[in-house]
């Protein structure tokens, strides 16, 4: 399946503006393509308990695992930022629990971007190997 890079970016855009980020004012927004060819997507949620923040990435993830989607190709992420922001650690964490790995895309406001994969942004990451009992 050929990556509609473009299609992703502007999905991540338009979910951006529904962004609640009232605390940072920073707002993100993220573009998940599943293995079905659907793209999910998520935007950062803020509390006022600040620990609570969600940010945009697993939220796309959840919203993917909740419609049936486990497997995925690439994710785009924007933000309001000039230069293109990477994942969040617990971000790469849960990126990395769905294998295998996939391609990164992060987009800056003036028009730079970074390609990464997920593998490459959770090197030697914890997995599932370690457990006593796989799924
Ligand atoms: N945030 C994301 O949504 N994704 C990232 O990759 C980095 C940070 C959010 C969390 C918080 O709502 C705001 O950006 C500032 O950290």
């Amino acid at each position: 399946m050929t990556i509609d890079w473009k299609a992703l970016r502007d999905a991540a855009t338009d979910v951006r503006a529904r962004a609640y980020a009232p605390y940072s004012q920073f707002l993100v927004g993220a573009a998940l393509l599943g293995d079905d060819g659907r793209i999910f997507t998520g935007c950062n949620v803020e509390n006022a308990s600040y620990g609570l923040c969600i940010c945009a990435e697993r939220n796309a993830v959840f919203n993917a695992v909740a419609q049936g989607v486990r497997s995925f190709r690439a994710i785009a992420l924007v933000s309001t930022a000039a230069k293109p922001i990477t994942p969040c650690g617990a971000c790469r964490q849960v990126l990395s629990e769905f294998r295998p790995s996939f391609e990164v895309r992060c987009y800056g406001q003036t028009g730079t971007e970074e390609h990464y994969t997920v593998d490459a942004l959770l090197p030697a990451g914890f997995d599932d190997s370690a457990l006593p009992s796989k799924p």
